[in-house]
C-alpha cells in the first residue's frame, strides 16, 4: 500500500498491480491502519482510494488466500474486510474512491463504502463471488442494496457479469464517469475542492446520511437537527455565513 499527500489531500494506493490488487488479510489490515491514521491526521482534510496499476482498482478479495480458508477463516475474512470498511463508511472526512479499472467482488465493496466514486470510461465493476461458489462477504449485497436498490442488486450479484461505468452511473453505483485520461486530474479536483470545504460541516453530512441509511425517518430527521444546532456553535458557520454577506471566499478552518 502507498500513500501519498498533494496539499491536504491523502491519496492511498492499494498496491498490489502483480494480482491487481486483490486484498488479502495483510492489505485489508494495511488498508485499516492508513484510514484510522488518516481519520485522526488534522492535516487530512480529504482521502482519494485508488489502485495501482493500469488494469484495476481492486479486482476482488485474494482467491488464492480464500481457497483454502476453513469455514472460522472465512467468517473471520468477512469480518476483517467489513470492519475496515466500516470504518471507510464512517471516516470523519470525505474519502473518494477513484475507480481505475476493475472493481470486481472486494474492490467494489471497497468502492462502495467510499463516500464518492468517481470511475474511468474504461473501467468495470461487478460482483462475481457467485461465478466461485461464494456471496459478497465484504458488506456487497448490504451497500449495493443502498446505493442501487433490489434490481440491480440481486441482477449483479445472482449473475454476475461485471458492468461498464456508464451502467454502473446509470445505476447510481457510481457518481461519475470520466475519460481514463482525466480521471486522476477530475479526482484530484473534487478531492480540493472538498478539503477546502468545512470540516465540521462535511463529517456532519457524512454523520447525517450514515444514521439516516440505517433508522426511521422519524429518528433520522431528529438525528439532523441536532447535527444542525451543532453547527451553530462552530466557527467555520460564522465564517460562512459572515463571508457571503461580506461578498467574499470563507476561510474553513474545522473548527
Ligand atoms: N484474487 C487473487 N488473484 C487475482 C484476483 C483475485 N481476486 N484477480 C486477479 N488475480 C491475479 C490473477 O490470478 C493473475 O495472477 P498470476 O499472474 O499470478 O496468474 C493476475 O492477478 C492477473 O490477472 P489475470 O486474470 O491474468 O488478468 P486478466 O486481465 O486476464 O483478467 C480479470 C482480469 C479481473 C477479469 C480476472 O483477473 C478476474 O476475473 N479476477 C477475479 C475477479 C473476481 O472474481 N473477484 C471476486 C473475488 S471474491
Amino acid at each position: 500500500m502507498l500513500s501519498r499527500r498533494e496539499g491536504d489531500v491523502l491519496v492511498i494506493t492499494v498496491n498490489r498491480p502483480d494480482k491487481l490488487n486483490a486484498l488479502n488479510a495483510a492489505t485489508l489490515d494495511a488498508l485499516d491502519a492508513a484510514f484510522a491514521e488518516a481519520a485522526g491526521d488534522d492535516g487530512v482534510r480529504a482521502v482519494i482510494l485508488t489502485g495501482a496499476g493500469p488494469k484495476a482498482f481492486v479486482a476482488g478479495a485474494d482467491i488464492a488466500e480464500m481457497n483454502t480458508l476453513s469455514p472460522v477463516q472465512g467468517r473471520d475474512f468477512s469480518l476483517r474486510g467489513q470492519r475496515m470498511m466500516r470504518r471507510v463508511e464512517k471516516m470523519p472526512k470525505p474519502v473518494i474512491a477513484m475507480i481505475n479499472g476493475f472493481a470486481l467482488g472486494g474492490g467494489l465493496e471497497l468502492a462502495m463504502c467510499c463516500h464518492l466514486r468517481i470511475a474511468a470510461d474504461t473501467a468495470k465493476v461487478g460482483q462475481p463471488e457467485i461465478n466461485l461458489g461464494l456471496i459478497p462477504g465484504f458488506g456487497g449485497t448490504q451497500r449495493l442494496l443502498r446505493l442501487a436498490g433490489r434490481a440491480a442488486t440481486l441482477e449483479l450479484c445472482m449473475v454476475g457479469a461485471p458492468i461498464d461505468a456508464t451502467r454502473a452511473a446509470a445505476l447510481g453505483i457510481v457518481n461519475r464517469v470520466v475519460a481514463a485520461a482525466e480521471l486522476e486530474a477530475e479526482t484530484l479536483k473534487l478531492a480540493t475542492q472538498l478539503a477546502g470545504a468545512a470540516p465540521l460541516a462535511l463529517r456532519g453530512v457524512i454523520d447525517c446520511v450514515n444514521v439516516g441509511g440505517e433508522c426511521g425517518i422519524e429518528e433520522g430527521l431528529e438525528y439532523e437537527t441536532a447535527q444542525f444546532g451543532l453547527m451553530f456553535s462552530t466557527d467555520d458557520m460564522r465564517e460562512g455565513t459572515t463571508a457571503f454577506l461580506e461578498r467574499r471566499k470563507p476561510a474553513f478552518k474545522g473548527s
